[in-house]
């Protein structure tokens, strides 16, 4: 009996999930989207941010992260005077939190120009390159780089350095951007992971650091490219 009743359970339980969770999901990018608007005056339509890094990437973050700072932000635990005013409670609340998050997570953000056909016209080559996130690659000890990146950050931030869960990912990120962040957690001005790995930060040279961040402004090609 319990055998010939599972099929019929299993397709009964996807017939009731499937539309409903499809459905509240599209309707919270539909609103992320909306709220987007306000962001992508600093930030970018795709959220691939600017001004060499003065406006971070967003696009593809993890959406823990996101959610997490944009909280940071609006009780002033992470100071970021250029967005207080888009974040209070009345502008932002959890809910509206949680529906921009998912959306701009939800945004891929290529990080090297895709191959065109010969076909493709020029509105679609434009479209396609202001998506297209490029990163300068910096030069620098990149053995050493690795080391202390595979070491000392990698557990968190991930091998190829797309983050994990809250994790945020640290690949495709304007390096100046990257390199003010470690500043700021070494001043004690932004907390690094409740603290925890400020140790490692603060005990690093300035060279280690330029070393770094060159590995990864090149982690994709070295990890990726593995067998
Ligand atoms: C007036 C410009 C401006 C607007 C509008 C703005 N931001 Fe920002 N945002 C910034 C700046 C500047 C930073 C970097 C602050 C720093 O260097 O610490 C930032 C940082 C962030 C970060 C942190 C990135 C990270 O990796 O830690 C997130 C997430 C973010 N913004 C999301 C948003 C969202 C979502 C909106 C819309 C609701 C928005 N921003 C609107 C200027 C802006
Ligand atoms: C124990 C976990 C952990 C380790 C190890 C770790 N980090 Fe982080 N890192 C975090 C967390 C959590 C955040 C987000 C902090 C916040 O909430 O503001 C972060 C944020 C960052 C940021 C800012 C990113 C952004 O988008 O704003 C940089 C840069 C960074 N880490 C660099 C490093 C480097 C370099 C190392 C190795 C030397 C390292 N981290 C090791 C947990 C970790």
């Amino acid at each position: 009996m319990p055998m010939r009743a599972q099929p019929f359970f299993l397709i009964l339980l996807l017939t009731l999930l499937t539309p409903v969770s499809t459905l509240s999901v599209a309707q919270n990018l539909e609103k992320g989207k909306e709220i987007n608007g306000t962001c992508a005056a600093c930030h970018g339509e795709f959220g691939s941010g600017g001004k060499r890094g003065e406006y971070p990437r967003i696009g593809g973050q993890r959406v823990a992260h996101i959610a997490e700072q944009l909280r940071n932000f609006r009780s002033r635990k992470r100071l970021n005077i250029p967005m207080f005013p888009y974040t209070q409670e009345r502008e932002l609340s959890d809910e509206d939190i949680k529906d921009v998050s998912a959306y701009i997570a939800s945004i891929v953000l290529p990080t090297t120009p895709p191959d065109f056909k010969d076909t493709d016209d020029a509105l679609t080559r434009l479209e396609a390159m202001e998506k297209v996130m490029m990163i300068g690659k910096l030069d620098g000890d990149i053995p050493n780089g690795k080391a202390l990146y595979q070491n000392e950050c990698a557990d968190c931030h991930g091998q190829t350095a797309l983050g994990k869960g809250r994790y945020p990912m640290l690949f495709g990120q304007y390096t100046q951007y990257l390199r003010r962040q470690i500043e700021l957690f070494i001043k004690g001005d932004r907390i690094h992971d409740d603290d925890e790995s400020k140790g490692i930060l603060a005990k690093i040279s300035q060279k280690d650091i330029d070393d770094l961040l060159a590995y990864i402004t090149r982690i994709q090609d070295i990890e990726v490219a593995k067998p």
